[in-house]
């Protein structure tokens, strides 16, 4: 397998990793994997049936990473939008609401148990916030909220969670809730993470797409493949990067290299789209 296949990468592997990766092929029946995507809902579901709130750390980096998020003033009687696709139990919003953020902020998942969770939270206040169940592969979310009244939508670890063959669809749906002018921010997992080559056989749908042991499935973004999904729909790459950490795994007593893709998506201003169709 030549690395360089895919582009512009974060990380070199080693032969080693590079001939576990070029091993691993897709053995799962088509039938299995339709009956992933099929239950994709329920095991998500029953994901936050085991875990409630114990999974995910709150995300408080997010106003460092998108300034989108920090460098924003309500001037008065209007509060500046946001939605958050696929909210979980809440990580990513509740920070930002604890931390007294001036948007009125919109979050759906297609795990009812989720949203329930997320309207437990003492901090959910449904003047100020409004989660609801979406399944946004299957329904239109400007059926849920007005279209273009979006300022920023967000997705944290989600669009790897949905099978690539519906991403184009996911980002028009989310297009078109945005205003012109509006950003969508992404953070997911990049190309060549630890936990990518740390599937084992028979976890490999597709292309950089596993299944976990609990039925959800990971996708692995490098940044061409992100670029072209959100150009696709109508978006101007804004920024697009790897983000490499290193974790500690206490437990084993390793550090694990983390590969994470980060991007803003502009929907383009009505005159940026009248200036582009004119050079056509
Ligand atoms: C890794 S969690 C991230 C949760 C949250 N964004 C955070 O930052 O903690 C991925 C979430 O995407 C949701 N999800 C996956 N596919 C979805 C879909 N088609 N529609 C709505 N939500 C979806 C899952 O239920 C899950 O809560």
């Amino acid at each position: 397998m030549q690395q360089e296949n895919f582009g512009h990468y974060a990380r070199k592997l080693s032969e080693e990793e590079m001939e576990k990766l070029s091993k691993d092929k897709v053995s799962l029946s088509e039938f299995k994997r339709n009956k992933l995507e099929a239950e994709a809902k329920k095991n998500w579901d029953l994901f936050y049936k085991r875990n409630k709130t114990n999974f995910f750390k709150d995300r408080h980096w997010t106003k460092r990473e998108f300034e989108e998020l920090a460098n924003i003033s309500s001037d008065g009687e209007e509060r500046p939008v946001l939605l958050e696709v696929g909210c979980g139990v809440g990580n990513f919003i509740f920070p930002l609401i604890s931390e007294g953020t001036p948007f009125f902020i919109h979050a759906c998942d297609f795990s009812p148990r989720a949203v329930d969770l997320v309207k437990e939270n003492s901090l959910y206040d449904p003047t100020t916030c409004n989660a609801f169940v979406c399944d946004v592969t299957q329904e239109t979310i400007s059926e849920k909220i007005a279209a273009e009244s979006v300022d920023v939508a967000t997705m944290i670890f989600v669009l790897s969670a949905i099978h690539p063959n519906k991403m184009p669809f996911v980002l028009k749906n989310i297009f078109e809730v945005l205003r012109p002018g509006g950003m969508l921010l992404i953070r997911d997992y990049g190309l060549y993470d630890q936990a990518m080559l740390r599937f084992g056989p028979g976890h490999k749908l597709d292309e950089n797409f596993y299944v976990r042991q609990d039925g959800t499935r990971a996708f692995y973004f490098s940044e061409e493949y992100l670029e072209k999904l959100t150009t696709d729909a109508g978006f101007l790459v804004v920024l697009s990067k790897y983000v490499s950490r290193e974790t500690v795994n206490h437990k084993e007593n390793i550090c694990v290299p983390r590969v994470y893709i980060q991007g803003k998506f502009c929907k383009p201003e009505v005159a940026d789209l009248n200036s582009n169709t004119n050079q056509l």
